[in-house]
């Protein structure tokens, strides 16, 4: 029963969780994207030991990611190496570093190995795309 422990002290992650379930009943034709968003939301959980969407920890908060400059986010002290990285996060190069963060950013230390699956780095692109101000999980 640890995960059970480990939800309990992670009450935003019940919030999602919750959330997606709801949303899959009420919507009984969801179409892929919505799939890909709720196995995104599942893959998400390899993140949330250093990541919040909301609020920074050991790695900055996810909440509008997208079309945001890399190590840009103030409160959090990113690295020189992704302070000096001049990208935009969308797609594309959210692909690259989810591939492999350290060959996409040198220097970085963001201690993930990456993902191998072009599948699931997509479905987890497309959740961390729903963290935008509309998103109740970026609301708190
Ligand atoms: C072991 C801790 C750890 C894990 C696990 C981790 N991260 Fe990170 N992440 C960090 C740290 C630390 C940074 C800041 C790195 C730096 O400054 O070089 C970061 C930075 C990032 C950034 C850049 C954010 C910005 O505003 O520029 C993205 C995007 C990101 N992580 C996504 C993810 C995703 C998605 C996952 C799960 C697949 C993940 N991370 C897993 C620690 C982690």
């Amino acid at each position: 029963m640890k995960w059970l422990l480990q939800w309990s002290v992670l009450p935003w992650s019940v919030l999602l969780i919750s959330g997606l379930i709801y949303q899959s009943h009420a919507n009984a034709d969801s179409n892929s994207s919505d799939k890909d968003v709720a196995a995104g939301a599942r893959l998400y959980i390899q993140c949330t030991g250093c990541h919040s969407p909301s609020y920074h920890r050991t790695g900055p908060k996810h909440c509008g990611l997208m079309g945001r400059q890399i190590g840009s986010v103030s409160g959090f002290e990113f690295t020189q190496a992704m302070q000096g990285a001049q990208f935009i996060w969308d797609k594309d190069t959210l692909d690259k570093f989810l591939r492999s963060p350290l060959t996409a950013v040198p220097g970085t230390s963001m201690g993930y190995k990456g993902i191998a699956s072009p599948s699931e780095r997509k479905q987890l692109i497309r959740f961390l795309s729903t963290l935008n101000a509309n998103n109740p999980l970026c609301k708190r």
